[in-house]
């Protein structure tokens, strides 16, 4: 009787942590998930409308030429070979998300990212 009594409290604690725990595991899976909704396609083609190559030169060469070379043929990091096959969004999601060791940069405005889209699609 009195071990049954003992034990109640610690089982019961057990329990609720296990069920806190279940949203929380939830979260986890479901925020590694491989496909998020990384970018907004159609923000992306609206973006893309207006995208400026000069502007996206200046820009690339101040802030990927280090990596990609100034040709996009690679540097200190790969050559853009892939930009080819890529739609518009993913290359828009690497560029504010980064991927593995390329950075992420956020930072930009939209116009901004569709400028560098751009300057990659005339000379990639
Ligand atoms: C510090 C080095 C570095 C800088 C700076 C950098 N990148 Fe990258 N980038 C990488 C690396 C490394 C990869 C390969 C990522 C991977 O492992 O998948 C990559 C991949 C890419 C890809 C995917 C295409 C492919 O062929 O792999 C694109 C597009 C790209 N970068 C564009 C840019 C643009 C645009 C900028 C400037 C705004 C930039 N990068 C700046 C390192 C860099």
């Amino acid at each position: 009787m009195r071990e049954k009594n003992r034990l109640h409290p610690a089982l019961t604690v057990l329990t609720s942590l296990a069920m806190g725990f279940l949203p929380l595991l939830t979260l986890a899976l479901v925020g590694c998930a491989p496909e998020g909704p990384a970018v907004d396609t159609a923000q992306v083609a609206q973006a893309m409308a207006s995208g400026d190559v000069q502007a996206g030169g200046q820009l690339y060469l101040s802030l990927c030429a280090s990596c990609h070379g100034p040709d996009g043929l690679g540097a200190s990091g790969p050559g853009l070979a892939l930009v080819p096959e890529m739609s518009d969004a993913e290359l828009w999601d690497i560029i504010v998300n980064g991927v593995e060791d390329m950075p992420a940069y956020g930072y930009l405005t939209d116009q901004e990212v569709a400028d560098l889209i751009a300057w990659m699609r005339a000379n990639v």
